[in-house]
Protein backbone atom coordinates (compact mmCIF):
# COMPACT_ATOMS: atom_id res chain seq x y z
CA UNK A 1 0.00 0.00 0.00
CA UNK A 2 1.54 3.47 -0.88
CA UNK A 3 2.74 5.49 2.09
CA UNK A 4 0.05 8.41 2.50
CA UNK A 5 2.52 10.75 3.70
CA UNK A 6 4.67 9.92 1.57
CA UNK A 7 5.99 13.47 -0.41
CA UNK A 8 4.26 14.55 -3.63
CA UNK A 9 4.33 17.73 -5.36
CA UNK A 10 0.99 18.83 -3.69
CA UNK A 11 2.19 18.07 -0.13
CA UNK A 12 5.45 20.15 -0.65
CA UNK A 13 3.02 23.02 -2.73
CA UNK A 14 1.05 22.91 1.08
CA UNK A 15 4.07 22.62 3.35
CA UNK A 16 5.95 25.53 1.30
CA UNK A 17 3.01 27.92 1.26
CA UNK A 18 3.50 30.94 3.71
CA UNK A 19 0.92 31.26 7.05
CA UNK A 20 1.42 33.20 9.62
CA UNK A 21 3.87 36.11 8.73
CA UNK A 22 3.85 38.98 10.53
CA UNK A 23 4.36 41.60 11.79
CA UNK A 24 1.26 41.60 13.73
CA UNK A 25 -1.43 43.91 15.19
CA UNK A 26 -0.32 43.80 19.10
CA UNK A 27 -3.21 42.03 20.72
CA UNK A 28 -4.46 43.59 24.73
CA UNK A 29 -5.66 41.01 26.50
CA UNK A 30 -4.80 42.80 30.13
CA UNK A 31 -7.78 45.31 29.40
CA UNK A 32 -10.55 42.88 27.57
CA UNK A 33 -14.14 44.64 27.39
CA UNK A 34 -16.55 43.52 29.67
CA UNK A 35 -18.79 41.67 26.80
CA UNK A 36 -18.08 40.04 24.50
CA UNK A 37 -19.69 42.39 22.03
CA UNK A 38 -17.45 45.05 22.79
CA UNK A 39 -14.33 42.79 22.43
CA UNK A 40 -15.58 42.29 18.82
CA UNK A 41 -16.00 45.44 18.19
CA UNK A 42 -12.64 46.54 19.00
CA UNK A 43 -10.99 43.98 17.17
CA UNK A 44 -13.47 44.49 14.04
CA UNK A 45 -12.31 48.44 14.30
CA UNK A 46 -8.29 46.74 14.22
CA UNK A 47 -9.48 44.78 11.70
CA UNK A 48 -10.57 47.35 8.95
CA UNK A 49 -7.63 49.31 9.99
CA UNK A 50 -5.00 46.48 8.93
CA UNK A 51 -7.23 46.36 5.37
CA UNK A 52 -8.48 42.82 6.08
CA UNK A 53 -10.51 42.11 3.54
CA UNK A 54 -14.42 41.33 4.15
CA UNK A 55 -13.70 41.07 7.99
CA UNK A 56 -17.66 40.64 8.49
CA UNK A 57 -17.48 37.05 6.24
CA UNK A 58 -17.35 34.13 8.97
CA UNK A 59 -18.03 30.59 8.74
CA UNK A 60 -21.52 29.39 10.73
CA UNK A 61 -21.18 26.32 11.87
CA UNK A 62 -24.06 23.77 12.47
CA UNK A 63 -25.22 20.46 13.00
CA UNK A 64 -27.35 18.40 11.03
CA UNK A 65 -29.68 15.73 12.02
CA UNK A 66 -27.02 12.98 11.86
CA UNK A 67 -24.68 14.93 13.82
CA UNK A 68 -22.79 15.30 11.38
CA UNK A 69 -20.91 19.25 11.60
CA UNK A 70 -22.28 21.39 8.63
CA UNK A 71 -20.38 24.98 7.81
CA UNK A 72 -20.46 27.59 5.38
CA UNK A 73 -19.52 31.45 4.97
CA UNK A 74 -22.22 34.12 5.82
CA UNK A 75 -22.45 38.05 6.14
CA UNK A 76 -22.63 39.35 9.85
CA UNK A 77 -25.53 42.02 9.14
CA UNK A 78 -25.68 42.89 13.14
CA UNK A 79 -24.08 42.89 16.45
CA UNK A 80 -25.99 43.87 19.37
CA UNK A 81 -26.77 42.88 23.10
CA UNK A 82 -28.79 39.51 21.67
CA UNK A 83 -25.58 38.82 19.83
CA UNK A 84 -24.22 38.40 16.51
CA UNK A 85 -26.95 38.67 13.57
CA UNK A 86 -26.87 37.21 10.10
CA UNK A 87 -29.41 36.31 7.32
CA UNK A 88 -30.70 33.12 5.87
CA UNK A 89 -33.76 31.39 4.53
CA UNK A 90 -35.70 29.37 7.09
CA UNK A 91 -35.97 26.82 4.30
CA UNK A 92 -32.17 26.06 3.37
CA UNK A 93 -30.49 23.63 4.65
CA UNK A 94 -28.72 25.69 7.29
CA UNK A 95 -31.66 27.04 8.41
CA UNK A 96 -33.32 23.74 8.92
CA UNK A 97 -30.74 22.49 10.58
CA UNK A 98 -30.84 25.56 12.97
CA UNK A 99 -34.39 24.67 13.37
CA UNK A 100 -33.65 21.06 14.62
CA UNK A 101 -30.93 21.84 16.71
CA UNK A 102 -30.21 25.51 17.61
CA UNK A 103 -26.53 25.03 18.77
CA UNK A 104 -23.81 27.12 16.21
CA UNK A 105 -20.73 28.83 16.27
CA UNK A 106 -19.14 31.26 13.72
CA UNK A 107 -16.07 31.78 12.84
CA UNK A 108 -14.11 34.59 11.84
CA UNK A 109 -11.13 34.53 10.27
CA UNK A 110 -8.77 37.85 9.56
CA UNK A 111 -5.30 36.64 7.41
CA UNK A 112 -2.81 39.42 7.93
CA UNK A 113 -3.46 40.04 11.91
CA UNK A 114 -3.28 36.10 12.18
CA UNK A 115 -6.38 36.04 14.13
CA UNK A 116 -9.34 34.26 14.36
CA UNK A 117 -12.51 35.27 16.78
CA UNK A 118 -14.49 31.66 17.63
CA UNK A 119 -18.53 32.75 18.90
CA UNK A 120 -19.97 29.57 20.40
CA UNK A 121 -24.08 29.56 21.42
CA UNK A 122 -27.83 29.14 21.19
CA UNK A 123 -29.36 30.35 17.80
CA UNK A 124 -32.31 32.01 17.54
CA UNK A 125 -34.55 32.66 14.65
CA UNK A 126 -36.10 36.27 14.36
CA UNK A 127 -38.20 37.97 10.88
CA UNK A 128 -36.59 40.91 9.18
C1 LIG B 1 -18.53 35.79 0.89
C2 LIG B 1 -19.84 35.01 1.01
C3 LIG B 1 -20.89 35.58 1.70
C4 LIG B 1 -22.11 34.89 1.83
N1 LIG B 1 -23.12 35.46 2.56
C5 LIG B 1 -24.27 34.77 2.74
C6 LIG B 1 -25.31 35.30 3.60
O1 LIG B 1 -25.18 36.38 4.20
N2 LIG B 1 -26.46 34.56 3.73
C7 LIG B 1 -26.63 33.35 3.10
O2 LIG B 1 -27.69 32.74 3.28
N3 LIG B 1 -25.65 32.82 2.31
C8 LIG B 1 -24.48 33.50 2.11
N4 LIG B 1 -23.49 32.96 1.34
C9 LIG B 1 -23.72 31.65 0.71
C10 LIG B 1 -23.48 30.55 1.76
O3 LIG B 1 -22.09 30.38 2.00
C11 LIG B 1 -24.06 29.17 1.34
O4 LIG B 1 -23.42 28.72 0.16
C12 LIG B 1 -25.56 29.19 1.10
O5 LIG B 1 -26.23 30.05 2.01
C13 LIG B 1 -26.15 27.77 1.22
O6 LIG B 1 -25.85 27.25 2.52
P1 LIG B 1 -26.62 25.95 3.10
O7 LIG B 1 -26.75 24.99 1.94
O8 LIG B 1 -25.73 25.42 4.17
O9 LIG B 1 -27.95 26.42 3.63
C14 LIG B 1 -22.26 33.62 1.22
C15 LIG B 1 -21.18 33.06 0.52
C16 LIG B 1 -19.99 33.73 0.43
C17 LIG B 1 -18.83 33.08 -0.31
Amino acid sequence: MADPLASTPFRTTLRTTKVLQGPFHPLSITNLPSTPQSAFKTWYQEALDSDVREPHAMTLSTVDTSGYPDGRVLILKNLDSRGWHFAIKADSPKGQQLANNPRCALTFYWPGMARQIRVRGDCGVSAG
